[in-house]
């Protein structure tokens, strides 16, 4: 029976291990090389639980663009700042599809996919809108949402000052609570039910989604039945639906063109004036919904993901954080940061910077895909083969930063001035690149700086006796997380 299964499997491997070059007319193209693949399962063993890593490993043997299998599907994975910039910039719209991967497909599937993962032409119209209604709310609002919830967060952490914790939780909901004031002005408290039942609600369908999961890569699963993981991802989506369904409503109902309260506000005055310019596309309540849910989701898990990280590298370099810390005293004194002290303290910046460098929340992209036959480089890319940019292994290029590894934020500093470098000089892109650039990156990056001023400068952030070190490696969940960890807070 074992000998059978044997020569089943040999036989099936021999028929699906190929070199990815057979893909295309060798005579004109070639296609980027990368391992055999498994049948059925691409390269899923190799890529294990951190493909970020493996991808880079394989990108030492195969160059720089590597071809890999997700599962059966076909994708090419840049790990070059310049291949990013080449597909993503200079060749945007070849590379600016989404692959139709099946919970992407359910997520998204009422609205013509919402913003990201939205492809021409409703891609463009969400984006419009979007950027747009971030306009409108503009920085002042933001600025003060953060700064309300970042005081709170330090009132809260009052009650745990000399104690141990887990410090999660409670970065967890101030990100999620700042979005929640900005998108629809509802400020939770930490207990409230409809708080609680919109963060599990989430937690189910990040768990399910986002990270390879096998339904969206494995074609066979969908002659399979449901599992109960995937009947509790569809619960979890419609209560979603009805969630977001209900604040957009609530808004209509009480919307003034000349007093906008919120982004939700904001998107629906966007939509009117986007929907006068672009009258063949129907800009419906679900699609709303759905750009709604968006905004709110792609910013909460990776700005509270940075934030957890900046603790940790904080623990492993105390030195580095000292001086955060001295540098806030000297611009500060004893009064509350605000935005505006922002280039007073370019070493804080360059620690938040160096944070992102080391530990992107998203160290491969969301998944691209490419709408026509193209090229990177010498290499042609079929239509739609699916693309991720591994930033991860971009932003610890050896060729590109001096000694990548180390924790290092003065890299970040012109010496000669004091201030930070442009970063367009810094090979540096954690919020992507080109026309799919997160939209969210002015708001994270106020986010990112007002929370880490307020904790640096208020406490001193320890390891509890007898604690293990958080590692700075890290587990890919919907996005790089550090492995929970404990800290021990002194006041200043
Ligand atoms: C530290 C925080 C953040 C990081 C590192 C980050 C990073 C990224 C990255 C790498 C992408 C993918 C770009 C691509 O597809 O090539 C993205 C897309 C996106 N992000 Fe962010 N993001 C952050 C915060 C936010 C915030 C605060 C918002 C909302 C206000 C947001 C909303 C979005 C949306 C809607 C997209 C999809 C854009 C599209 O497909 O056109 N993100 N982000």
């Amino acid at each position: 029976m074992a000998a059978m299964g044997m020569i089943l499997t040999t036989k099936l491997f021999a028929e699906a291990i190929k070199t990815r070059g057979d893909k295309v007319d060798m005579t004109t193209n070639v296609y980027p090389d990368g391992p055999v693949s498994l049948p059925f399962i691409g390269n899923k063993l190799q890529l294990g639980k951190d493909p970020h890593q493996k991808l880079r490993e394989m990108s030492k043997k195969y160059g720089k663009i590597v071809s890999v299998k997700f599962g059966d599907k076909e994708a090419v994975v840049l790990n070059s700042m310049e291949l990013l910039r080449e597909a993503m910039v200079q060749k945007g719209q070849d590379f600016n599809g989404r692959p139709p991967l099946r919970l992407y497909e359910e997520l998204a599937s009422k609205s013509n996919k919402g913003l990201r993962l939205a492809e021409e032409p409703y891609w463009r119209v969400s984006r419009k809108i979007a950027d747009l209604a971030l306009k409108i709310v503009g920085h002042e609002k933001w600025e003060k949402i953060i700064e309300d919830e970042a005081k709170t967060l330090i009132a809260t952490l009052k009650d745990v000052e000399e104690r141990r914790f887990d410090p999660a939780p409670d970065i967890d909901f101030a990100v999620t609570n700042v979005m929640c004031t900005a998108l629809f002005s509802t400020r939770y408290k930490r207990d409230d039910k409809e708080f609680l039942m919109l963060y599990q609600n989430q937690r189910v369908i990040n768990e399910n989604i986002w990270k390879n999961s096998p339904q969206d890569y494995f074609s066979f699963i969908k002659h399979l039945p449901d599992s109960d993981k995937t009947t509790d991802f569809r619960l979890a989506v419609a209560a979603r639906d009805a969630f977001f369904h209900r604040k957009l409503m609530e808004h209509k109902s009480t919307f003034q063109h000349d007093r906008i309260r919120d982004v939700t506000d904001a998107l629906i005055k966007a939509r009117m004036e986007m929907q006068a310019e672009i009258p063949d596309i129907n800009i419906s309540d679900e699609y709303l919904e759905l750009l709604i849910w968006d905004l709110f989701d792609g910013a909460c898990a990776t700005t509270s993901a940075v934030l957890k990280w900046t603790l940790v590298y904080m623990l492993n370099f105390p030195s580095v954080q000292e001086k955060v810390h001295q540098e806030l005293q000297d611009v500060l004194g004893d009064d509350p940061v605000s935005i505006a002290d922002r280039v007073r303290l370019p070493y804080l910046q360059a620690s938040i910077l160096e944070t992102l460098r080391l530990s992107p929340p998203l160290p491969l992209t969301v998944p691209h895909r490419t709408t026509l036959s193209t090229k990177i480089g010498q290499f042609t890319i079929p239509k739609d083969t699916i693309i991720v940019s591994n930033l991860w292994a971009m932003q610890r290029d050896p060729d590109v930063f001096l000694e990548a590894e180390v924790f290092t934020p003065d890299r970040f500093i012109d010496p000669d001035t004091n201030h930070l470098f442009p970063l367009s000089s810094m090979n540096f892109q954690p919020f992507g690149a080109g026309p799919r650039r997160c939209p969210g990156e002015s708001f994270a990056m106020m986010q990112l700086f007002l929370f880490s001023a307020f904790l640096l400068h208020q406490y001193n952030v320890e390891l509890p006796s007898g604690a293990a070190m958080p590692a700075t490696t890290g587990e890919l969940q919907k996005v790089l997380q550090p492995e929970p960890f404990q800290v021990l807070l002194h006041s200043r």
